[in-house]
This record gives C-alpha cells, sequence and structure tokens, in this order.
C-alpha cells in the first residue's frame, strides 16, 4: 500500500508547510484537504448559494472537479484557484460543517491519495479520512503564535490579535461540529510547534515513521 501520512490541528498551526516540506522529502503527493473546502465555499459565494443551506451547498461540491497540480496548487476544474486568506477560511468552515459536503470531499480525498500515497493535512484526515495511515501527527500552536505567523504570513503584523479573535471563533467551530470534528485521532503523535522550526517539526515526524 502506498506511504499516507495524516497531518490534523487546528487553523494556522502550521501544517501545510510541514506536510509541503514532509512530502518532498517522502516523495509523494502533498494532499492539501482544508484547500477543498476552501474552493466549495468559493464555489458557492460564485453560484450565488447559500453557503449555510446543507443540500444546496452540498450540490455545489458534488459538482466540483478538484485536482491538485504538482507544486501541491489546487486545480478547480482544471484552473488554479486561489483559495488563500483567513475570510475564505472562515467561510469554509461554514460550508465544512454540512454532511453532504464532507461526503464529497471525503471521496475525492481517498481517491487521490490512496493512489499515490499522499501527506494529507486538515482536520479529519486521521479520524475519517485515512484512519488506516501508519502515521498521525496532531500539529498544534498556542493562539496567540498562530495568528501572529498568519499575520505575518498576510503581511499585516498589525493585525495579529484580529486573528487571534477569528482563529478562535473558527477552531471553536471545527471542535463543536457534529460531524468529524477536529480532535487528535487514536494514537497520534501530538506536537506542539510554539517553540519549533518549520524544520524540526519535520524532523520529528519523520523520526516517527
Ligand atoms: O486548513 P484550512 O484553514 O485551509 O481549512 C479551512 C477550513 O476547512 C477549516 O477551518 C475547516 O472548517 C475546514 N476543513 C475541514 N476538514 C478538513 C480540512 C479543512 O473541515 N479536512
Amino acid at each position: 500500500m502506498p506511504l499516507i501520512v495524516a497531518i490534523d490541528g487546528p487553523a494556522a498551526s502550521g501544517k501545510s508547510s510541514v506536510a509541503e516540506l514532509l512530502a518532498q522529502h517522502l516523495g509523494v503527493p502533498f494532499l492539501n484537504s482544508g484547500a477543498m473546502y476552501r474552493a466549495v465555499a468559493l464555489a458557492c459565494q460564485r453560484a450565488s448559494v447559500d453557503l449555510d443551506d446543507p443540500l444546496a451547498a452540498g450540490e455545489v461540491a458534488a459538482g466540483l472537479e478538484l485536482d491538485f497540480d504538482s507544486s501541491g496548487a489546487l486545480l478547480v476544474g482544471g484552473e488554479i484557484w486561489d483559495v488563500g486568506g483567513e475570510e475564505v477560511g472562515e467561510l469554509a468552515s461554514r460550508v465544512a460543517q454540512h454532511g453532504p459536503v464532507r461526503h464529497a470531499m471525503v471521496a475525492r480525498q481517498r481517491i487521490l491519495g490512496r493512489h499515490h500515497g499522499c501527506v494529507a493535512e486538515g482536520r479529519d484526515i486521521g479520524t475519517v479520512v485515512f484512519p488506516e495511515a501508519p502515521l498521525k501527527v496532531f500539529l498544534m500552536a498556542s493562539p496567540g503564535v498562530r495568528a501572529m505567523r498568519r499575520a505575518e504570513q498576510e503581511g499585516h503584523p498589525e493585525r495579529a490579535s484580529e486573528y487571534e479573535q477569528e482563529l478562535r471563533e473558527r477552531d471553536r467551530r471545527d471542535r463543536e461540529r457534529s460531524i468529524a470534528p477536529l480532535r487528535p485521532a487514536a494514537g497520534a503523535l501530538e506536537l506542539n510547534s510554539d517553540d519549533l522550526t518549520l524544520e524540526q517539526v519535520v524532523a520529528s515526524i519523520l523520526g516517527a515513521l
């Protein structure tokens, strides 16, 4: 069976950077599942579909053709979509609460990930999408550190406290939802990256493989 590493954790805990670098080290694709929920939210907006309507959002999700290019960028219907930004993350966490949306995304993630193996990151990768993954990681960092990293990434270091509020609210929604809530998978390696560099986090994961 191809190698799968599952990385979950709260918003802006560094999952994407860690997963991307780890995937390069291991020579397998990087699967950014958050980008897929972000694309569903943007597609709903473009089609003027109510993000809070589970069936309508589920229909949009089921109709999306999603893939990743070799650099790990998300392709929607063959086109690269920019799905970044905290605002889109907030919209994504609303559509991600719906069963029909999750059903459509999990099916695609399994097809994409099982073919060549992957390092996949998200909220439910170890608990729902790939519970059979031989290594599951739960990556955390304190809210203040995550907000500062996100603010710097987005070029607005002065907005760290605003981002902290937004991240806390998004995490609360992701933890408290009834379907696939954010939590560590059984047996997950729990890492706090507050005092670790990206390379140190990747080295710890490689050491656990
Ligand atoms: O990881 P990222 O910030 O891009 O994820 C955006 C949102 O998508 C999350 O806040 C969460 O609500 C949702 N998500 C999810 N399950 C995943 C990945 C992301 O519910 N596997």
